[in-house]
């Protein structure tokens, strides 16, 4: 093969076999390594989409399980007094910061937010990052249509790397405008509400239907992962080295056995013989083909040591051994 033919021809054969599998190490290094790199960058990624998908539509469910079956046990209380309890997205945060209140070491990191640009609840305010988010899914929404609609990537938050999930807030139901129209047409408890200014005033109103207004945000500490993913690459790495170092020294201890040592002795043998010493042998360690080389070797040897009896005997009829 061509390739061969780069390996310096005056290197010995442990140099060329050297030169050789750490090429191959090297090359199957770089390249086995950005494959499997990636494949971890992956798994993490959805690791990342997994967690923030089980948890925004465990919250979507909170949300689900709270319009349906505690908001309408609550609607003549609220009537009287305005009850927070009532209102799903109040349900969403109030769970989920048990959630990381509660699971500190698992989940203290976590965090979730209806982002709205005009929201109820100041705490619902989003930032400037969440406000690019919303028009962005607004802008998919128009396009996409049916499908569900999801936008992801990374934030760095107070120094840490964090992976967002983010899918649209519509309102889709007329029901929910009568306290999101306008504090007037909003019930009275609500009313009573706002005037003991726990809003700020005229916020969460002017919501309109079928109109992304906000967004459900999940963001998980992706660090961690990553750092999983990291660790995994660098054992498997160091595996892979290892393997890779000790192949290369048994590879060239064998040749050295096998191969240098017995051709050096042939070599040797074959000098003395070149030199006149007809006494050495050429010893034979192996079936194999420095074996037959021995034996060539000691053929050679056996018909010079023939041809030269003749020679001497021709020179010197009387000569006897
Ligand atoms: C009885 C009045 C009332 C109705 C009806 C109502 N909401 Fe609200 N909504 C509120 C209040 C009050 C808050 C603020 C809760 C808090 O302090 O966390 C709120 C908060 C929200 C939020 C969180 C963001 C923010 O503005 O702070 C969303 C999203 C939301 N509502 C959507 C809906 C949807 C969707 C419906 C219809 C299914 C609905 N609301 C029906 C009163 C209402």
């Amino acid at each position: 093969m061509k390739i061969f033919a780069l390996i310096p021809r005056n290197f010995n054969l442990s140099k060329k076999l050297i030169t050789l599998m750490l090429t191959i190490f090297f090359g199957g290094i770089i390249v086995s390594s950005v494959v499997y790199y990636n494949i971890l960058l992956g798994n993490a990624k959805n690791e990342l989409n997994t967690q923030s998908n089980v948890l925004i539509s465990t919250m979507d469910s909170v949300r689900k399980y709270n319009l349906d079956h505690v908001k309408p046990l609550l609607e003549k209380q609220s009537e009287e007094k305005f009850l927070l309890e009532s209102i799903p997205s109040y349900a969403v945060r109030g769970v989920f910061d048990i959630l990381t209140n509660s699971y500190k070491d698992k989940y203290g990191k976590y965090r979730y937010k209806d982002a709205m640009i005009n929201p109820t609840n100041p705490k619902d305010k989003a930032t400037d990052e969440e406000i690019k988010i919303i028009y962005k899914l607004s802008q998919q929404d128009k396009l996409a249509g049916q499908n569900q609609n999801i936008d992801q990537g990374f934030f760095m938050i107070n120094g840490e790397k964090k992976f967002y999930s983010a899918r649209p807030l519509k309102i889709t139901q007329s029901s929910c405008l009568i306290c999101h129209t306008s504090l007037n047409n909003s019930p009275k408890s609500l009313q009573i509400y706002y005037e003991q200014n726990k809003y700020g005033a005229n916020q969460g109103f002017g919501w309109e239907l079928n109109k992304i207004i906000g967004t459900k945000i999940i963001y998980v500490p992706a660090d961690n992962v990553y750092k999983i993913a990291n660790e995994n690459f660098i054992l498997i790495l160091g595996i892979f080295i290892a393997i890779f170092a000790l192949t290369i020294f048994l590879a060239t201890l064998w040749l050295k056995q096998y191969v240098v040592q017995p051709l050096n002795r042939i070599t040797q043998v074959a000098e003395a013989v070149s030199l006149g010493d007809m006494d050495v042998e050429f010893k034979k360690h192996s079936n194999d083909e420095i074996g037959r080389l021995a034996d060539a070797f000691t053929r050679m040897k056996t018909s010079l040591e023939i041809i030269l009896k003749r020679l001497v005997k021709k020179r010197d009829p009387n000569h006897d051994e």
